[in-house]
Parts: C-alpha cells; sequence; structure tokens
C-alpha cells in the first residue's frame, strides 16, 4: 500500500532553528566526553558513570531543545511550522483505511504528536487517544486546535517517558519523530517509542529512510534518514515487523518516506492480530 502524496517530505529540511551540525549534536558520546573539560560538567572529579550520564544529558539537550522554541516562535502560525501539513498523514489514514481493520477502543499514542492532525484522526476512527510532545507550545496549540476533541494531551520526552503511558497502549502512531532526531539519540528514542506497545499491540511508524547505510552516512539533517541497519532498535526492544511500504524507488535515489508496521507479540510470545485490533 502506497499513499500518493508523500511529496516534499523527503527533501532535507534545513530550518534556521535546526542544529547546526557543527555543534556536536550528531556525535558520539565519546566525543562529547572529550570536549566536556570546558563546558562546566565534571570530568576529572567525577565518577565514570556520573561524567557518562552527563555528556548523556548533553547529547539529550542539544538534540531536543530546538523544538519548543521553534514552535514559540511560530507564534500561532502554521507556516512557521516546516513539518506542518494540517492534515493527517496519507501513510496514517491508508493503514486506518485498510478494508476489515476496526480501531474503535483502542489506546492509542502519537508520539511527537506535533499540531495533532493524527491524534484527531485517531479520535474521528474510535480510538481513546493520548498525544505527546516535548514542546509545551506545541502541546497547547494542538489542544486547541482539538478543543472539541476527547485527546489527552501531554508533554512528554520519548526519551524519559512517564512509567504509566509504559506498554499502555494497543496503537503507537510515530510519524516524522524519529527521523528528527539525530543519530546521537536515535536508537534511544526508537527504543521508547517501542516500550509504548503493550503486549499483541500495534506500532505504525512514518519516517525518512536511507536506500542504504552508506546513502545515510551522505545525508544531512535534519531530517535525518534512518540508515536501515538503525531498525533494529525496534526488533532490540521486542518488536515484530510486519510490513514496510515506499513509493517505488527511483535508481540513485539515497532516501524515501516509508511506513513500517510492527506488532509486540502476545505474553506467550505469539503475534496476535486481531487483538487488540481487528484486521
Ligand atoms: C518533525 S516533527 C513531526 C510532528 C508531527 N508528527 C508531524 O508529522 O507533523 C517532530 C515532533 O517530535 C517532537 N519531539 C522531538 N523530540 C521529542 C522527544 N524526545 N519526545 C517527544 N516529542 C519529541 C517535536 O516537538 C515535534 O513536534
Amino acid at each position: 500500500m502506497t499513499p500518493g502524496d508523500v511529496s516534499g517530505t523527503s527533501s532535507p529540511h534545513r530550518g534556521g532553528d535546526s542544529p547546526d551540525p557543527g555543534s556536536g549534536v550528531g556525535n558520539s558520546v565519546g566525543g562529547v566526553l572529550g570536549s566536556l573539560g570546558s563546558g562546566g560538567v565534571p570530568t576529572t572529579h567525577g565518577e565514570p558513570d556520573e561524567v557518562v550520564a552527563a555528556a548523556s544529558r548533553v547529547l539529550r539537550d542539544q538534540a531536543t531543545s530546538w523544538f519548543e522554541p521553534l514552535y514559540a516562535r511560530a507564534d500561532g502560525d502554521p507556516s512557521g511550522v516546516p513539518w506542518a501539513k494540517l492534515a493527517a498523514h496519507p501513510y496514517v489514514t491508508g493503514w486506518l483505511d485498510q478494508p476489515g481493520l476496526d480501531v474503535a477502543g483502542v489506546d492509542a499514542v502519537v508520539v511527537g504528536s506535533g499540531l495533532g492532525d493524527d491524534a484527531a484522526e485517531l479520535v474521528r476512527r474510535g480510538c481513546r487517544v493520548t498525544a505527546l510532545d516535548i514542546s509545551p507550545t506545541a502541546v497547547d496549540w494542538a489542544r486547541n486546535r482539538f478543543a472539541d476533541l476527547d485527546i489527552t494531551w501531554e508533554v512528554a520526552d520519548v526519551l524519559a517517558l512517564p512509567s504509566h503511558l509504559v506498554g499502555a497502549f494497543g496503537l503507537v502512531v510515530e510519524v516524522r519523530t524519529a527521523q528528527s532526531l539525530p543519530t546521537s539519540v536515535r536508537d534511544a528514542a526508537m527504543q521508547g517509542i517501542a516500550t509504548l506497545v503493550g503486549p499483541g499491540g500495534y506500532l505504525v511508524a512514518t519516517t525518512l529512510l536511507a536506500t542504504s547505510d552508506e546513502a545515510a552516512r551522505r545525508w544531512e539533517g535534519p531530517p535525518w534518514a534512518l540508515a536501515p541497519a538503525e531498525l533494529t532498535a525496534w526488533r532490540a526492544a521486542g518488536l515484530e515487523r510486519l510490513t514496510l511500504d515506499h513509493p517505488p524507488v527511483t535508481p540513485g535515489q539515497d532516501a524515501m518516506e516509508v511506513r513500517l508496521t510492527y506488532q509486540r507479540p502476545d505474553a506467550d510470545g505469539q503475534p496476535r492480530p486481531p487483538n487488540p485490533i481487528a484486521m
């Protein structure tokens, strides 16, 4: 299944509020450790675990701290939010439109919900919906846009999820969130997304995927095209891949927007459609 309108989604966005590629956002923990000495973070007196924890915090902050100012600066104007389409993503609606699929009554969560259109779509399909985003401004903005809909809005960081969300959902939807985070935190973000999926539940992910690991290394973000090898993060977090959908690939193409679906096996280890979603 390949929704027609994914145009304009695979071009690298280089908005003025995005992290500077030279700022160390894409660096490894080792790289940051090497540069911490002058940054006020203990290196010589701290225990090694504390230093690694401090480095992880630096990487996490660098990777995620630009979203809130971007939404705040847009000041209610969606044209100031480069990814805002003001519509549910066609990969999400296409998945929901599958003949025989019934999500009514399912607990669903949208991760990195932005201005809220995917969350609104899930409510209209009968899901009980939680929408979470790290940006308080985005969450308020979306809440106001869809004030007539019953959605639980949460300001939350997928890199440090509150425990009440873990394993709580039959359907997890992520649209272009993993690709908006650099490699320094992407693996952890993908694992965080996976922890939201309860036994038997599904993850439906829309992301920019490089056609090879080499192409991913060449790609300049944000957004960052995920390397095919990085998809192992979701498997490592206990999910089983069901599908990978994308438009036809043209020769020489470095990346494409894809839809991936995964399922967490039930307690007995078996992937189990149609629980809780009827397919
Ligand atoms: C590229 S935008 C996509 C937004 C929306 N899904 C869409 O398609 O329009 C990525 C979103 O993820 C949110 N985000 C980034 N890092 C996050 C994190 N660590 N935890 C939760 N949300 C995050 C951003 O604030 C932003 O709204």
